[in-house]
C-alpha cells in the first residue's frame, strides 16, 4: 500500500468520527492544510524521479479528492444533525405568543363614518398643517388683529410667532390658494385652544372642515348637505336646527343643532357645528394671495362648515367625558372594538 493510500485511509477514518465542525476542521488542517501530511506530498513530488511522478501524482490527487469530498459530506451531516437537535428541543405543545388584535379609536371610527358620507356627496379630502401662521388662521379668514380669538389666552403661540391652528378653517384658505373653483372638499384634523380642560372641553379637539364653492351656492345647499349628513349618521328620525350666529368668515353664519330620538337624552338639542356662507372678504384675501381674480365674489359663492368630531362621537357612542378619548384606558377603548 502506498503511503498516500495509508494517509487517505487515516484521514477518512478521522473525518468519519468527527462529531462537530471543530474536530472536522482539525482533521482538514492535519491532512490538507498548508503543513498537512497529504499536502507535504505535493512538495515531495519535485524531488522524485521523473518516471515516478505520474504514479505518485495519481495517488496524490486521489487522496486529495477523496479527503475533500469526505469532509464536505461530513460537514453537511454535522449541520443536519445540529439542526434536528435544535428542533428537538422545541416543545410544540407549549402555548404560542398571543398577538393582540387592535381596533380603531372611537374618534377614528367617527371620522371614517363621516368621511364616507361626505364622499357619497362628492367631497374630496383636503389637508393642512397643525402648526400655522396667523395669516391662514385669522387674517385670511377676515378675523382682525383685535379679535379675542387672537389673544394668547385663547391661542397657543410658538416663540417664532406661528401658532397651533384654533380651527380647521385654515384648510379652506390653503385649498383655495392652490386650486381655482369649483371646490368641494372636507378636511378632517385636530385643532387647539388654550382651554381649561374638563368633561366637555379639551385643549386639543377634532373637526371636519367642509368647503363648497361653485356658482350659485346658497344657504339652502348648506342646510341640505348638513341635514343629509346628520340623518345618515344618527338615523332618519334626526332633527336638525340652524340658529343664527356670528363668524367673521361667513355671512350669514349658522350654528347647527341636532336632536334625535335614536340617541340617549334624545329630547335635547345639541350643538355640533359652526357653518355659513363664505364671506366675500375671504375670497378677496385668497385672490390677493393667489395674485389673480379666480375667486371673483360676483361669480362664485360657497358654504363652509366645521363639525365638532369629539362632540359627535360623544353623542353617537354616549360618552360622558371628553377626557376618555385621550387617556388610552383599554377598558374604555375595548368597548368600541
Ligand atoms: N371654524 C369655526 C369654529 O371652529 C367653525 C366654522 C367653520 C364656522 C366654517 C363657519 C364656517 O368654531
Amino acid at each position: 500500500m502506498h503511503p498516500l493510500e495509508q494517509l487517505r485511509d487515516d484521514a477518512l477514518r478521522e473525518i468519519e468520527s468527527a462529531r462537530d465542525e471543530k474536530s472536522l476542521e482539525a482533521a482538514r488542517v492535519k491532512y490538507l492544510g498548508k503543513n498537512g501530511s497529504i499536502s507535504a506530498w505535493g512538495e515531495r513530488m519535485k524531488t522524485l524521479a521523473k518516471d515516478e511522478r505520474p504514479v505518485v501524482g495519481q495517488f496524490l490527487s486521489d487522496a486529495r479528492n477523496g479527503v475533500t469530498g469526505a469532509i464536505e459530506q461530513r460537514a453537511e451531516k454535522i449541520r443536519a444533525e445540529e439542526e434536528s437537535d435544535a428542533l428537538a428541543k422545541i416543545d410544540i405543545s407549549l402555548p404560542g405568543t398571543p398577538h393582540e388584535i387592535g381596533s380603531l379609536h372611537p374618534l377614528t371610527q367617527m371620522w371614517e363614518r363621516s368621511i364616507e358620507i361626505f364622499r357619497r356627496m362628492g367631497f374630496a379630502l383636503a389637508d393642512g398643517p397643525d402648526i400655522e401662521d396667523e395669516w391662514h388662521c385669522f387674517d385670511a379668514l377676515n378675523t382682525p388683529p383685535d379679535h379675542p380669538a387672537r389673544s394668547e389666552q385663547d391661542t397657543f403661540y410658538l416663540p417664532d410667532g406661528r401658532l397651533l391652528r384654533t380651527h380647521t378653517s385654515t384648510v379652506q384658505i390653503r385649498t383655495m390658494e392652490s386650486a381655482p373653483p369649483p371646490i368641494r372638499v372636507i378636511a378632517p384634523g385636530a385643532a387647539y385652544r388654550n382651554e381649561e380642560i374638563n368633561a366637555t372641553h379639551s385643549a386639543q379637539f377634532h373637526q371636519i372642515e367642509g368647503l363648497y364653492v361653485d356658482e350659485g351656492v346658497s344657504v339652502a345647499d348648506l342646510k341640505g348637505a348638513l341635514e343629509f349628513f346628520m340623518r345618515e349618521l344618527f338615523g332618519i328620525g334626526t332633527e336638525v336646527e340652524f340658529r343664527p350666529h356670528y363668524f367673521p368668515f361667513t355671512e350669514p353664519s349658522l350654528e347647527v343643532y341636532v336632536k334625535s330620538k335614536a340617541l340617549k337624552g334624545g329630547e335635547q338639542w345639541i350643538e355640533v357645528a359652526g357653518s355659513g356662507v363664505v364671506h366675500p372678504a375671504v375670497f378677496e384675501q385668497v385672490n390677493k394671495a393667489r395674485g389673480d381674480k379666480a375667486y371673483d365674489p360676483e361669480k362664485w359663492s360657497g358654504y363652509a362648515f366645521g363639525l365638532g368630531m369629539d362632540r359627535l362621537a360623544m353623542i353617537l357612542f354616549d360618552i360622558p367625558d371628553l377626557r376618555l378619548f385621550a387617556q388610552n384606558d383599554l377598558r374604555f377603548l375595548r368597548q368600541f372594538a
